[in-house]
């Protein structure tokens, strides 16, 4: 049984993080453990940046998007010397396990920590972009795609009025999950994602026609990875000669209270990740598949590449 666990949030936030830590810190404590806080992700690792953690300190933040704990990008810790001076500096605490919540950048990293100083780590999937191999579901995700819906039904009511093309970027570097769930969720036309070729040309003789055919308006999204939406929606103007505007949704998506989902979700995870490390588990990211918490081998998440669901590019095709 461990006696002393530290958590901390990286790489990019997510709403639902700070449900996450909370319930790792209230599981810890409600098992008679101690738990510390590392500040600024691995950066504050790397800084010393750690403080003992009581139940007061995660009250009054199950509500509030961001991380309380706040994240960074740390370029130091991606080499072996900051690796060794993080460790060095949960030593000095008297930390014998970690609760890593993070994308998958961060869970490699975590894979690194764990193999070279052999602490045991406890990784949750926290990304909007729902990108880790292995579990159905990332926190903040659930939250991210409805600011997306939100600004779909905005963006339909004015292209519509206008009789306009609205191409619509959102996040998504290397993964259309965002995308593809917007896109169905928001009906729109067409949803370009990385993972799936697409030709301009085709798309815009089926914008063409549909205007023809009386449609009112067209609404296009695009994940970041596939391209500027600018430079898309440029070449949509001019194939189609359709009145066209663009909007980059940008890090609005990031941000907002939680949903339901990704508090109850992040809630579930908290605890089984506390209550595993406690128990003496290591190397394991817990998600959710087919609605219940799984446990997935942290290599296995950081070295597979999570495909997009084939049904969504299917269904979004069908229902366009
Ligand atoms: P995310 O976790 O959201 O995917 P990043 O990819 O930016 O975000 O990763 C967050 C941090 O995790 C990085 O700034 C770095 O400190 C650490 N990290 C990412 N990849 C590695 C790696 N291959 N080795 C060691 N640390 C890494
Ligand atoms: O990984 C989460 C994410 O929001 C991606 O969707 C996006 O490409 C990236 O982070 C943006 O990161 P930054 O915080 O550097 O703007």
């Amino acid at each position: 049984m461990l006696k002393s666990i530290a958590v901390l949030t990286s790489g990019g936030d997510s709403p639902g993080m700070n449900a996450a830590a909370r319930a790792v810190v209230r599981t810890a404590l409600f098992e008679g453990v101690r738990v510390w806080g590392i500040n600024n992700g691995y950066r504050g690792m790397c800084d010393d940046d750690i403080f003992e953690l009581q139940s007061k300190n995660v009250g009054d933040i199950i509500q509030r998007g961001g991380t309380f704990l706040g994240t960074a990008r740390c370029k130091r810790f991606e080499t072996p010397e900051g690796r060794t001076l993080g460790y060095e500096n949960l030593l000095k605490h008297g930390i014998q396990g970690l609760v890593i919540i993070g994308g998958d950048g961060s869970l490699r990293g975590a894979q690194k920590l764990s193999t070279e100083h052999n602490i045991p780590i406890v990784g949750l999937p926290g990304t909007i972009d729902n990108d880790v191999w292995g579990t159905d579901y990332t926190i903040g995700s659930d939250t991210a795609a409805n600011t997306i819906i939100d600004a779909i039904n905005k963006l339909r009511d004015t292209a519509s009025a206008h009789r306009r093309i609205v191409v619509l970027e959102v996040m998504g570097r290397r993964c259309g999950w965002l995308a593809m769930v917007a896109g169905i969720s928001g009906g729109a036309e067409y949803v370009l994602v990385p993972e799936e070729p697409f030709n301009i040309d085709d798309i815009c003789q089926g914008i063409k026609k549909a205007y023809e055919n009386g449609k009112r308006y067209c609404l296009v999204v695009i994940a970041e990875g596939v391209g500027s939406g600018i430079e898309i929606g440029k070449q949509i103007a001019d194939k189609t000669q359709i009145d066209t505007r663009v909007s980059v949704l940008g890090h609005i998506q990031r941000g907002g209270s939680p949903s339901v989902a990704d508090r109850v979700k992040a809630s579930q995870l908290g605890e089984k990740a506390a209550l595993g490390l406690i128990s003496g588990l290591s190397d394991v990211v817990f998600g959710f598949n087919q609605g219940k918490v799984v446990s997935i081998d942290l290599n296995d998440a950081v070295t597979n590449k999570k495909e997009l669901d084939p049904e969504y590019v299917r269904l979004a095709k069908i229902l366009s």
